[in-house]
Formats: C-alpha cells, structure tokens, sequence
C-alpha cells in the first residue's frame, strides 16, 4: 500500500503537482494537509506551558491564520489546557473555521472506570467543542495495560455505536508504549483510521518507531505524528548540535530540517506541530509549502546521523527501553523513568522531564513506589542497579523548577 503511495507521491513531484501539502489520509479517500495543529502548546497568559489561561486573542489568531494557511487537521484533547483546549476550540473554529477542517479529540481513557463512561466523556466533548461531530475520535494515550482495559470494558463496541450514529466519523489511538504493544493494537482491531505516535528523527527506534510507521501504513491506517521536535528540542537544540550545523554547513533551520525529514517519508500522513506563536506558526506553513518536496541533502543526511550520535552519547542510563525489567511487582514503569532521565541529560531538558513526571506518569508508575526488592535487576540486559537509581530519579524528577533548564 505505501510502495503505491510512495509511487504516486513521485508521479505527483514528476508531473509538477502543486499540491504535495495534502497526503491521503490512510485509506479513507480524504486528503489531510502535511502540517496539522496540536492545541497542547498554545501561548498562555501567564506564560505557564500547557495552563487553562489560554491566551484566546493570540491563539485564535495562530489558528485561524494556519487555516487561512491551508491547514486542514486540529488535533486535541479533553485533558489538553486544563480542560481548556476544546472550549477555546469552540470559540476559535466558530465563523465557518469548524466547516474547514478535521476535528480530532481524545477521549481520556485512564478517567473511564465503566463503559457508560466512555459515552459521557464524548457527549461532553461534542458540548464543549459545540460541534454535532467529531472527525477522528481517539483513544488516548494507549499502552498494553490501558488497551487491555478498553478490550476488558467493551469501548471498542461503544466506539462503534458513536459511528454507528454519526457523531464520529473515524476511530484512531494515541500511544506511548513499546513496539510490540503498537503492532498488537494495531492487529487486535479492524476499526481503525488512524494512529497517532511519538515520531521524529531521534525516535526511529523509540516506541512505535519507523517499524511501527510502516506496519501501521502497510495496513492501510493514516499516522498522524506528534512531538515530531521532540516538544521543541529538535528546534532549540543545545550548543554542541548547533556546532554539527555549522561544521557540516547546513544553514537549514533545525525545525524545518526535522519536519522536512519527516515528511519525506510517504508513511507519514499529518505532522502536528504544537506551535505556540504566530511566528512559528509562519515558519512551519512554509515549510510544508515545500513538504515532499525539499528532500535532504547529502550533507543534512549525514548532520542527521552526527546529531543522533552525538545525543546518543549524552545518555545517563544505558536503557535500550527493551522492557525485559517488566512488570514490576510495584507497578514502576522503569523504561519510561530513565527516558526522562536520559532526556533530561541529551537535551538540557530537566525542567520538560519535570513536566512529563507531573502531566503522564500516574501514582502508581512513579519511581518512589519502588520497593527496591531488586527482581527488575536480574532481568535487565545491562545490568543497571535500577533500585539504586530510583530514589535518585525521583528527587530529580519533583526538585525545584529550574527556569534556566530545558
Ligand atoms: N496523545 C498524546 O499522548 C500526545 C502527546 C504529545 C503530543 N500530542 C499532540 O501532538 C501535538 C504535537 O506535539 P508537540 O506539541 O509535542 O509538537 P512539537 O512540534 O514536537 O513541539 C512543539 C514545540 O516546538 C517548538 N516549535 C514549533 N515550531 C517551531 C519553529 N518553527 N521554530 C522553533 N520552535 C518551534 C515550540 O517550542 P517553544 O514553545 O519552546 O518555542 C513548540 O511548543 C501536540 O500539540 C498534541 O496535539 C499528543
């Protein structure tokens, strides 16, 4: 299916199409613009990432000028802004915007205890968002456990049932989790459009991966990508990258070079950015005015494979993520803890790690509830004193705000 597609995105270059901005939307027939926006980032009135206090005036002008922009895809959820992200949605797409593109929600699977849940979480949705449809209704966030959950709850039929009654047109997921969880969710079920995974040049290995790309695509699902700038590191790298760029020539900016990346590949469908200013919002428009069609060149390659070595390098914990230390008898979601230890160290980014420790790692999957029994220990493949680490990873993980880090 991509073997044809990516035929057709070279026919389409070799006869001069100008519309390489749209990219089928998997099988459905629909055409979804290279550059979607992610409402998890917009500018705040207090300056506070991810805060209720939208700043409206700003971000309904960023919206509204990436759709004027030809941007056809908003990506959101119930959580997103303290809740606030589909309410300012309402307001922003109202006056025709609404009508203009693919709205996409997600329902915040870890709040939903029964199956009636799952429907009152949507009907709230569809209020907030005064809209009587949704395009793309996902579950949120799915890893092994909370797949097993919505199999164990009977969602996938209520899903249906949204269908059925046409306040959702296609269904889809959002994942954090590992290669094998990403392929058995994508197998387990034939109702899907769309998955949406953590993609960008440094995670071609990471979670659903490159492999998780092209199995997905292969089975006819449109990707929708997030974080495809790491959360923005990928474009504010630290000094030691921006040193490799000027070694190695490359006057690209290291945000257009990581969506130029992506969008060279044909599996990919919409990369959502998760602009937060009306200048980056022009930049990333104009980079997918040249999507698929700007390839890399020899030398932004090579920059490329220096940049991960050199990240790749920086590394706190020599975690592959292979997942053998699970499951915990205590519930610590280990590989996930020495992602934000690592990232914190390859990125300057302590404070983001912070913010990740606080916004996606519940109760029970945080490193004090290690009991430092040691099984996890006799298991992994490197050898990491992970119940001496711990404690360590905790205390840095909930120290003082640091404004100066990542
Ligand atoms: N379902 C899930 O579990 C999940 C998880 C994550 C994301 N998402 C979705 O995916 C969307 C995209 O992910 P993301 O927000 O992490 O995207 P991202 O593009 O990786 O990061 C966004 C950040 O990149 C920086 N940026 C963007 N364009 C730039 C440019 N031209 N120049 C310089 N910096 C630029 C900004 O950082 P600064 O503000 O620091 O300048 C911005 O806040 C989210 O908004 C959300 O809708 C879903």
């Amino acid at each position: 299916m991509f073997h044809l597609f990516r035929i057709r995105m070279e026919d389409r270059i070799r006869e001069g199409d100008a519309d390489l901005r749209y990219r089928p939307f998997g099988k459905t027939g629909l055409s979804v613009s290279a550059l979607g926006f992610g409402c998890m980032r917009l500018p705040t009135t207090d300056g506070l990432p991810g805060s209720p206090n939208i700043d409206e005036a700003a971000a309904t002008a960023m919206l509204r000028r990436a759709i004027d922009g030809g941007l056809n895809y908003i990506d959101t959820a119930y959580t997103y802004h303290g809740e606030m992200s589909e309410p300012f949605l309402s307001r922003a797409l109202s006056r025709g915007y609404r009508e203009r593109v693919m709205l996409a929600t997600k329902n915040p699977v870890w709040m939903v205890k029964e199956r009636a849940d799952f429907r009152r979480f949507l009907e709230e949705q569809l209020r907030r968002l005064a809209t009587d449809r949704l395009d793309v209704y996902m579950f949120h966030g799915l890893n092994r456990r909370r797949w097993e959950e919505v199999l164990r709850l009977g969602l996938l039929e209520e899903a249906e049932r949204a269908v059925r009654e046409g306040l959702v047109r296609h269904l889809g997921f959002s994942f954090h989790d590992r290669l094998a969880s990403f392929r058995r969710i994508v197998d387990d079920y034939d109702g899907w459009t769309v998955a949406l995974i953590q993609y960008n040049y440094m995670d071609v290995e990471n979670q659903a991966g490159t492999e998780g790309l092209r199995h997905a695509a292969r089975k006819g699902l449109a990707v929708a990508v997030m974080e495809p700038l790491l959360g923005g590191c990928l474009a504010s790298p630290p000094p030691e990258i921006r040193g490799l760029f000027e070694d190695l020539g490359v006057r690209r900016a290291p945000a257009d070079l990581a969506l130029q990346w992506l969008w060279g590949q044909p599996e990919v469908s919409v990369v959502l950015s998760g602009m937060s200013d009306l200048r980056q919002v022009e930049e990333n428009l104009a980079s997918a005015d040249r999507a698929g069609r700007d390839p890399l060149s020899p030398a932004e390659e090579e920059l490329i494979r220096r940049v991960r070595e050199t990240l790749e390098a920086r590394r706190e914990v020599p975690c592959t993520n292979c997942g053998y230390c699970l499951p915990c008898p205590s519930g610590v979601n280990i590989p996930g803890l020495f992602d934000l230890v690592n990232y914190a160290a390859m990125y300057d980014g302590l404070r983001s790690s912070r913010l990740r420790y606080r916004r996606f790692f519940p109760g029970d999957e945080r490193a004090d509830r290690c009991c430092g029994c040691g099984e996890c220990e006799t298991r992994c493949p490197q050898s990491i004193s992970i119940s001496e680490w711990m404690p360590r990873v905790h205390d840095m993980l909930t120290g003082e705000e640091d404004p100066g880090s990542g």
